[in-house]
């Protein structure tokens, strides 16, 4: 079973980020695109954490159910109005199986990264597959591997500079690896947070998803359907489990 990051200090403040993923209209385009997915069947949302996404779904008329490693982040989910709705096994999204067949399955918030070897993100595409209905769709959301940026030797980039909240990465570019160093400086003491991650390729996940018998469908620069290109920060990619005749 993989470590849990996200214990009470993580869970205790999730939902007080500044980060644009809390901004309301970020999270409206998430949900439009994930219901227009589901198109009236249920999801199930791997890493479902506080409900950021799952709860809105779930009032969009979308029947959402998680798996989520962390019971801290789960119990935050459970408390707010309509959590007690929506159902989550407490266990590995790579491996962890939850009841019944789904329309959409998806992974948001760079997520997938996560999981920190190639084995994991490989069982984890052959998971969702398992729990795709004929036809259903896995939706990910995550970030285009920064490494443009990163000269040649380096290995630190900052992602957050805004005092008193400080993010540097920390690239392992022989194992894909990456660690994200959170500070907050507050009260003139600091509190660091380090998150381990393996970022992945584009192509790499289609070749996940074709070891899951899933199929590309589309892959767009963003939530509102904007191309992919050389440029684009981040994708948001589907794939398909075969429709049976
Ligand atoms: C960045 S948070 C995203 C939460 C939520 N999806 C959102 O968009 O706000 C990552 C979540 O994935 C969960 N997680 C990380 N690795 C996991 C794993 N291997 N199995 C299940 N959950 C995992 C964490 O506990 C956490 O709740």
């Amino acid at each position: 079973m993989p470590e849990d990051h996200f214990g009470e200090n993580v869970a205790a403040r999730y939902d007080d980020s500044a980060d644009e993923m809390f901004d309301a209209v970020v999270i409206d385009r998430t949900v439009a695109f994930l219901a227009d997915v589901a198109a009236g069947g249920s999801a199930l949302e791997l890493g479902i954490g506080t409900g950021r996404i799952a709860l809105p779904l779930q009032s969009a008329g979308v029947s959402v159910r998680g798996i989520d490693l962390s019971p801290a982040m789960v119990k935050r989910l459970k408390a707010k109005p309509g959590g007690d709705q929506i159902d989550v096994t407490v266990g590995d999204f790579a491996t962890a199986i939850a009841p019944g067949a789904y329309r959409l399955a998806y992974l948001v918030y760079n997520t997938i990264m996560n999981l920190t070897t190639q084995a994991e993100q490989v069982a984890c595409f052959r998971n969702v597959a398992r729990h795709l209905e004929p036809g259903g769709q896995f939706v990910i959301e995550v970030g285009v591997p920064d490494l443009q940026r990163l000269p040649r030797g380096e290995v630190y980039r900052p992602f957050m500079v805004n005092p008193p909240n400080l993010g540097f990465d920390e690239y392992d570019v022989v194992n894909q690896g990456l660690i994200s160093h959170h500070f907050a400086f507050e009260d003139g003491k600091v509190r660091t947070i380090s998150h381990p991650f393996r970022y992945v390729w584009p192509s790499e996940l289609d070749l996940m998803a074709q070891l899951a018998d899933l199929t590309l469908m589309a892959r767009w620069g963003d939530w509102d359907r904007r191309p992919f290109t050389s440029d684009s920060e981040k994708h948001v990619s589907i794939w398909q489990k075969q429709v049976v005749d």
